[in-house]
């Protein structure tokens, strides 16, 4: 008997691109189909609209599976790849064959929150993204990251810095619009797993057990050593989870 191998769609945070996702690409190949975009604004991707909310990447995502024949994926997002994963679920819950929330939340931004997004999109373009990409490293790798993986912590720097100021105020703008996602929650009918790193400042580890809880049949897996980058921080067992993962799947 031939198995088709699922879809999985990889959605980068902020203000990252496609390459988050370097590690994972090859070893879940082998068992999925890997698309690992860049959202619009950020890597090689066109220029965004001034603002981009969670819907309109959403949009560009179904556009790409449209354009690729492709029905159903398992969405896999990471924090900010997280709220546009939830986003796209609540639009096209029929396209959704599993999700993945890695180091995310269904919240909604404060008040406080909100300002905060604000001024990133203003810092963004007055001051550029690497002033940013330095005030966010130490709050995206844990500790043992920045302790034991030196090339690491470079390369993540790198990677954020290089994205447009456009595109980070864009997001940043975007992100502060969200609605909470909470409610939908408990009505979520698809496999779920939640991953997150057991030092994760910007997601504590109660955000995701929350998100869990209130998911039917989530399971929640907490990486050792790992900060808010999960996937890249602790490569293999994030790779065994989601394969894992992909494997109990219902086959499609
Ligand atoms: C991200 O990693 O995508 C951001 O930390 C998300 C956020 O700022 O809420």
């Amino acid at each position: 008997m031939t198995t088709v191998k699922p879809t999985i769609l990889l959605i980068h945070g902020f203000p990252q691109d496609h390459t988050l996702w370097d590690p994972q690409l090859a070893a879940l190949s082998e068992v999925a189909h890997v698309l690992a975009p860049d959202l619009r604004g950020f890597g090689n991707s066109d220029p965004p609209k001034d603002v981009m909310p969670m819907q309109t990447f959403a949009r560009d995502l179904c556009a790409l599976l449209d354009e690729r024949g492709i029905d159903r994926a398992v969405v896999c997002g990471l924090s900010m790849g997280g709220y546009v994963a939830l986003t796209f679920l609540s639009l096209w819950p029929e396209r959704v064959q599993a999700l993945v929330l890695c180091n995310t939340k269904a919240t909604a931004d404060t008040p406080e929150a909100r300002e905060a997004r604000h001024e990133t999109a203003r810092n963004a373009k007055q001051k550029g993204v690497a002033v940013i990409a330095r005030g966010m490293i130490g709050k995206v790798l844990s500790l043992h990251t920045r302790t034991e993986k030196p090339e690491l912590v470079a390369q993540v720097g790198s990677m954020m810095a290089r994205q447009s100021p456009e595109a980070v105020a864009a997001a940043s703008l975007g992100m502060a619009e969200r609605p909470d996602r909470m409610v939908m929650l408990p009505s979520i009918d698809v496999p779920t797993l939640v991953i997150t790193g057991e030092a994760d400042e910007l997601m504590p580890i109660t955000t995701s057990k929350v998100m869990a809880e209130a998911i039917p049949g989530a399971k929640l897996v907490v990486l050792p050593n790992a900060g808010h980058l999960s996937n890249l921080e602790a490569p293999e067992l994030f790779n065994t989870t989601v394969r894992d993962f992909l494997a109990s799947l219902p086959r499609a």
